[in-house]
């Protein structure tokens, strides 16, 4: 889907500026979707933290708008983007070796999750799957999907190499059973997989009995009894999911890990970022986000948790550091890099999507200041 053709004239909606939020006008775009040769209003993001800024770690870069932008002034002289828009010519206008952490969690490609994601589909999809005889989201097995998934994520992958710092860190979410088609785009594009961590949780058994089907063959009564006899409840082979892996990749480094550290800031873990009083370890447990974590009317299907999106930011990036995320759903690593001082970029093609991912950073953000204000007063 192409994000709609834009005049580039500023109406009122666009240029309103609400508290610590600036919305920026949309730069105009050619019939082909490329920027417009007339100056595209462009944002710079600054490194947080002077210390860092001057020693280059933490060079400004800027961000032209293409469809919509909304920026964010964080504390401290951070800032965050979201740009609504795909993410893949997104990316191209990003300078290489300019992005600290890549955070990521692309369309699963089940059941209409892929390329072309479908808010409303994909919503009558999930209740049509409540009602026997269609298959549970997530649950319809077509051996394309995989290929086309590979085929959709390598050149963003690529980009994501390109912008990302030497020695950063590239994690992406994924689904388990389309897990291996992910890693190998991140290594097709050069990254090296260090592993495969796993967001674990209570998840939902999706397996479901023959019994039903048995039933409607057109085969004696007795027959039928007989042979749901013999299946003693057997269903179909799916234990329930409790893991969500992401692939765990990193830029190929410049030099040692040291000298990398001291060049560009990243490719080092602070092990001292704890989960559970113990070495941070590959697995994290945590429960899926409920309607508080979410936000007021977030209906996004797959919204990842913060307790572990900022236990990687705290892990990967220090303090200041640029979080980039191509596929930002409802804002989630937004929120997270908001919680822990640190800047973000996030793409986003569905225009819902993105005053969801809106709302909940200008909440975490209005809740950041007023912490820090009753801290001040203290
Ligand atoms: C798995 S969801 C991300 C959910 C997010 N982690 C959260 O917690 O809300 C993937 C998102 O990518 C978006 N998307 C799909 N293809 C895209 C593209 N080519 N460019 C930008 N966004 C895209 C979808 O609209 C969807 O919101």
């Amino acid at each position: 889907m192409e994000p709609k053709q834009n005049s580039g004239k500023r109406d009122a909606r666009e240029t309103e500026s609400t508290g610590k939020l600036v919305i920026s006008l949309a730069a105009p775009r050619t019939a082909s979707g490329s920027v417009a040769a007339t100056a595209p209003a462009v944002y710079a993001l600054p490194g947080a933290d002077p210390v860092l800024a001057k020693s280059g770690i933490y060079a400004p870069i800027t961000l032209p708008v293409i469809e919509r932008q909304w920026r964010f002034e964080l504390t401290a002289g951070l800032a965050g983007v979201l740009e609504h828009g795909e993410c893949l010519p997104l990316l191209k206008l990003l300078p290489a070796n300019s992005v600290d952490l890549v955070l990521t969690d692309p369309p699963y490609f089940l059941d209409g999750m892929d390329g072309a994601w479908n808010r409303k589909t994909l919503g009558a999809s999930a209740q049509r799957a409540q009602v026997i005889g269609s298959m549970p989201v997530g649950m319809k097995f077509d051996p394309k999907q995989g290929v086309e998934l590979q085929k959709f994520l390598e050149p963003i992958f690529l980009e994501c190499l390109r912008v990302l710092k030497p020695g950063g860190i590239f994690l992406s979410f994924s689904q388990a059973r389309l897990y291996h088609r992910c890693a190998i785009a991140a290594e097709n594009a050069g990254f090296e997989i260090r592993d495969m961590f796993g967001w674990t949780y209570e998840g939902q058994p999706k397996a479901f009995s023959q019994d039903h089907f048995v039933r409607k063959m057109n085969i004696p009564e007795r027959e039928k009894a007989a042979l749901i006899q013999t299946l003693q409840g057997r269903k179909t082979p799916q234990l329930k999911p409790m893991i969500e892996p992401i692939v765990f990749g990193q830029k190929p480094k410049d030099g040692t890990f040291v000298q990398n550290w001291i060049k560009h800031g990243v490719g080092l873990a602070d092990t001292s970022q704890t989960w559970d009083g113990k070495f941070p370890g590959a697995l994290m447990n945590s429960p899926k986000p409920g309607n508080a974590e979410k936000g007021d009317g977030n209906d996004h299907l797959t919204v990842k948790p913060q307790k572990v999106l900022r236990h990687l930011i705290r892990i990967f990036t220090q303090p200041g550091a640029l979080v980039l995320d191509p596929f930002l759903g409802s804002g989630s690593s937004a929120v997270a890099a908001v919680c822990e001082g640190r800047g973000f970029i996030g793409f986003e093609r569905d225009a819902e999507h993105c005053q969801i991912s809106k709302r909940r950073i200008e909440a975490q953000i209005a809740l950041e200041t007023q912490n820090q204000k009753s801290i001040k007063s203290r």
